[in-house]
């Protein structure tokens, strides 16, 4: 039986692990053939076999435009085509803003927001010519509310927030269809290892689900924002968070 997503072609930065990789799993579990993206070959190449459909992985530092551009010449020899990007690459290193160099600010800048402008710039044209393209960038809570520690990342996903809805006005009418996600504290392993045990359990304290997010919370909207059930829905950003934030 077809898949929901099946022979779609969908690119997510930032897939070897984390939520970009169950991501890519649950998409490929319905049909997609998923571009795996990282800075490490072998980690990618280990994701990507481990998917059930025919896909790849490339190494890719989301921060390089020569890599970005590279990475998209690879998926069109490949497949010929690009249905959906996700931008989902990012780091989140915590630093108080009297602690913060101008190299901690521009590391989280360079990865979180260039990145997401790199890679949407990488595969824009490409859906330009197919008349066709969905894009979803993977904000954060913290572009919205702040985050303690967050300053650089709170602007960075602040950035592609905006970023999501200046650029949904100019792609909308050529059939590009651009949204983003907000989530709230998801486990991965990197969250689990970078915030205090403390700051989780205030979290969950204060979200009215009363738990933390996990990877599977995101499959429904991201399945859905990949559909064409989705199209008539432009430079949203939909929060995932538990009613954490409601704006
Ligand atoms: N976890 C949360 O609570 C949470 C909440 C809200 C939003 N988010 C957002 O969700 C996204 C994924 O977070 P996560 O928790 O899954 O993080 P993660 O477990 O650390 O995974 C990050 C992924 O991005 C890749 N990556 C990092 N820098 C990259 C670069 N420059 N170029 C290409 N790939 C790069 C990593 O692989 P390599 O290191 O091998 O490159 C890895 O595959 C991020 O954008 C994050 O801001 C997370």
């Amino acid at each position: 039986m077809a898949g929901l997503h099946q022979d779609k072609v969908i690119i997510i930065t930032g897939s070897s692990r984390g939520i970009g990789y169950s991501i890519a799993e649950n998409l490929s579990n319905e049909g997609a053939h998923i571009v795996i993206i990282g800075r490490n070959q072998e980690t990618a190449d280990a994701a990507a076999a481990k998917l059930p459909t025919k896909s790849i992985a490339v190494r890719c530092d989301i921060s390089s435009e020569a890599d970005a551009i590279a990475m998209v010449e690879t998926v069109m020899a490949t497949f010929g085509k690009i249905d959906v990007l996700i931008n989902n690459a990012g780091i989140f290193p915590v630093k108080t803003f009297s602690a913060m160099t101008l190299e901690d600010w521009k590391a989280v800048i360079d990865i979180d927001l260039t990145g997401t402008f790199i890679a949407t710039h990488a595969v824009y044209n490409v859906m330009e010519k197919q008349k066709k393209g969905k894009i979803i960038n993977v904000a954060s809570i913290a572009g919205r509310v702040g985050g303690y520690g967050f300053t650089h990342y709170s602007a960075a996903k602040g950035g592609v927030i905006a970023f999501t809805k200046a650029l949904a006005r100019e792609a909308a009418r050529l059939n590009i269809q651009v949204n983003a996600i907000a989530p709230g504290v998801i486990e991965t392993d990197m969250a689990k290892s970078n915030f205090p045990k403390y700051a989780l359990t205030e979290h969950t304290k204060n979200t009215p689900a009363g738990r933390l997010g996990t990877e599977e919370d995101l499959f429904g909207v991201i399945s859905f924002l990949c559909s064409a059930g989705s199209d008539y829905i432009i430079g949203q950003t939909i929060a995932v968070d538990g009613g954490y934030t409601m704006i």
